[in-house]
């Protein structure tokens, strides 16, 4: 019986082992609060608006976001910015977001993003979720 068993506890160890290193992995996210309703709806809202162009963590037509808050307008290396983002001096915060996604052109003319989020509190909920969302480390 002790023969039989220990070649099925052998191949149950690997196993074991990757099950805690993919927990370990996930441990950060796992230990971390279930984000509140208003950072939910700001994620799926910046899914839903601003995903097909953008990612936290890939360029796609528009640049990545991941360190977005504090960090100059045009600077993000490998994306190919209009003249105008790239000779901007603005620095994205909570309230120069907030215009920009009301009216890029109105904050940068000449920006090629083209793309207003109308409602003012869809902008506060995107916004809000793009403070907590972007500063995080790369996965
Ligand atoms: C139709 C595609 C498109 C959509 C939708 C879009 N963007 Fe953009 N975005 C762009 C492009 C293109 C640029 C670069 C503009 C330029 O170089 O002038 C950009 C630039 C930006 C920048 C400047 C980044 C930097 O590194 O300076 C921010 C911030 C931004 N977008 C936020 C958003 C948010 C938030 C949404 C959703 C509400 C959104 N965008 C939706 C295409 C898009």
């Amino acid at each position: 019986m002790k023969r039989r068993q220990s070649p099925s506890v052998r191949r149950g160890a690997p196993l074991a082992a990757t099950i805690l290193a993919l927990l370990a992995g996930w441990g950060p996210s796992l230990a971390e609060p279930p984000p509140s309703p208003a950072l939910s709806r700001g994620r799926a809202l910046y899914e839903s608006r601003c995903g097909g162009c953008h990612s936290l963590d890939a360029h796609r037509v528009g640049p990545l976001h991941r360190g977005l808050m504090g960090r100059q307008a045009g600077r993000v290396p490998h994306f190919d910015y209009s003249a105008a983002l790239r000779a901007s001096a603005v620095m994205w915060s909570a309230s120069t977001l907030e215009t920009w996604l009301r009216d890029p052109e109105a904050l940068i003319p000449g920006q090629q993003m083209n793309y207003s989020v109308g409602s003012a509190e869809d902008r506060r909920l995107i916004i809000q979720y793009l403070g907590a969302a972007t500063h995080d480390s790369p996965p």
